[in-house]
């Protein structure tokens, strides 16, 4: 699978189109939340090279790590800290161009350098948050943004 994803190529747009209908294919017939996340996280990091994707969910008071992709990162942040925990505050996806300008963000990898974090809601309660950080300035955009939440859908449909 990850042999298929990686040479997936074009625009962030022709990469993204052709990486939906392999992500439906990849949940189609599986309700195992954990599994659903987990090689969600996989395609997006190979079909889109991120430097890190990964999925945070909520746990009482606190988003803990859930799947994800690239190096280790931080198990537990609190309601409010960081990109994530504003992401819970707010319910809404936040784009960061640049981390370092952002008040409160938590660096898991010195590297990372831009992020978007989009809300994920099971039905309407809210469950936790699509994390993807790139190793570059001002990487993601409205294009990011509307496709993640595309396939944010179609985890929980
Ligand atoms: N930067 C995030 C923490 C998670 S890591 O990026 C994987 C934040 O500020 O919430």
């Amino acid at each position: 699978m990850a042999e298929d994803l990686s040479i997936i190529s074009g625009t962030k747009e022709e990469k993204y189109k052709a990486l939906l209908p392999q992500i439906e294919a990849l949940l189609a017939g599986e309700n195992n939340r954990i599994a659903n996340l987990a090689n969600v996280a996989s395609a997006l990091k190979y079909g889109m090279n991120f430097f890190w994707v990964g999925f945070y969910l909520v746990e009482k008071d606190e988003l803990v790590l859930g799947p994800f992709q690239g190096p280790p990162a931080c198990t537990r942040i609190r309601k409010g800290k960081g990109v994530c925990g504003a992401c819970w505050d707010k319910k809404e996806t936040i784009l960061v161009p640049d981390v370092n300008q952002f008040p409160g963000h938590i660096a898991c990898s010195s590297l990372s350098q831009s992020e978007i974090v989009l809300p994920l809601f099971d039905k309407s309660t809210f469950y936790g948050v699509l994390d993807v950080d790139s190793d570059r300035l001002n990487a993601f955009d409205e294009t990011d943004k509307n496709y993640l939440q595309k396939i944010c859908e179609l985890i929980f449909y």
